[in-house]
């Protein structure tokens, strides 16, 4: 009797967890047919052909279990706009459409149902518009690239929303705006910050100054004001680029972090003396050049294997490698 009530207990499980799981997968398949559909059936995807095995066998198809975990549509002739059924892989972990120059409009809502999502990488095609506040429903999302686009307006300030987001990769945009001041409180992790090469502007808000981030580059924008919000004794920093702005400050109130192994600080507007503890950074790449600094650059440490072009063009900056004081 009992063995009976389990084995129809065990059928019962194996009637509706079977179909339900084949039915996963199938809507998997279908939603890949349907994305093949929306970008024309390009010749990149001429692998994916319904009688075959769509994970074994279809380009930029990666499965788990039988279901698509992965999805990457690269350097290829696609034309038209990410189509919407992406959504409907919604065991997706990795979404890359990237070096498609003829990949136009927005980022689809439908991402949003993508609750797995760690890696999402739209790069170098020609997306525009604003970026998507929605995007900060990806509360799986380690490493967002959207770089190389052709995105304009603001920084969504929802983005510090992401708990996981450990890179945010937007440069070589068009977006302009300064730093969100929501930025000042990321509810989880903080991110790597690379916003260079884009028409951003204003001062980097205050309250930044109390994160350590790992790596940060603003170059090539037009931020002003003080930008040793990203500097600190104690922080464990690796890598500021704040090159190519209008950056003003006072070199030598700076306390650098030991970890720093590359500082650029070129072209800005950025005053004072050589602070003496730069003398004891690992440093691998260092440039100071089109600046205000004046004095003498101290000796010791990595700062004279550099090339003088690392410190021309101040106001007054001498000592090897520039010439003698
Ligand atoms: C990108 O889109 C713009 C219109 O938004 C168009 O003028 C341009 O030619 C496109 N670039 C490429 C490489 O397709
Ligand atoms: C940096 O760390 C040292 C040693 O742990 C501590 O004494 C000092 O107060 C810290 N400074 C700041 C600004 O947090
Ligand atoms: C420093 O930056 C300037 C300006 O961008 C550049 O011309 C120079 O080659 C750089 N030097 C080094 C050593 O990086």
């Amino acid at each position: 009797m009992t063995l009976l009530l389990h084995l129809s207990i065990f059928f019962t499980i194996l009637f509706i967890s079977l179909p339900s799981s084949h039915s996963s997968s199938s809507n998997d398949k279908n939603a890949l047919l349907q994305i093949k559909k929306a970008l024309n059936n390009p010749p990149l995807l001429s692998s994916w052909n319904p009688q075959t095995n769509f994970c074994t066998t279809w380009t930029g198809v990666e499965c788990t279990n039988g279901r698509v975990t992965a999805l990457t549509i690269s350097s290829g002739e696609i034309s038209g706009q990410i189509p919407a059924q992406v959504g409907d892989l919604l065991e997706l972990r990795t979404l890359d459409f990237s070096y498609l120059t003829h990949l136009t409009g927005n980022i689809p809502h439908t991402i949003t149902k993508l609750k797995y999502l760690d890696l999402l990488r739209l790069k170098q095609t020609n997306l525009s518009g604003y970026i998507p506040d929605f995007i900060s429903e990806l509360k799986s999302v380690t490493f967002l690239d959207l770089s190389f686009n052709q995105f304009t307006g603001p920084i969504p300030g929802s983005l510090s929303q992401m708990p996981k987001l450990g890179a945010l990769q937007i440069n070589d945009n068009k977006l302009t705006g300064s730093i969100p001041n929501s930025f000042g409180s990321f509810v989880g992790t903080v991110p790597n910050l690379y916003l260079f090469n884009n028409k951003l502007s204003g001062k980097v808000p205050e309250s930044l100054s109390k994160y350590d981030f790992n790596a940060v580059d603003l170059s090539g924008n037009s931020f002003i004001g003080d930008g040793s919000v990203f500097f600190g004794r104690n922080k464990t920093t690796i890598r500021v680029d704040l090159s190519r702005n209008m950056f003003e400050f006072d070199l030598s109130k700076v306390k650098f972090a030991r970890s720093i192994v590359s500082l650029d600080l070129s072209h800005n507007k950025i005053s004072g003396k050589f602070p003496r503890e730069l003398t004891k950074l690992r440093l691998e790449h260092f440039n100071v050049s089109y600046n205000h600094l004046c004095g003498k650059i101290p000796s010791g440490g990595l700062l004279q294997t550099f090339e003088p072009s690392a410190f021309s063009h101040n106001l007054c900056l001498c000592g090897t490698p520039l010439k003698a004081c």
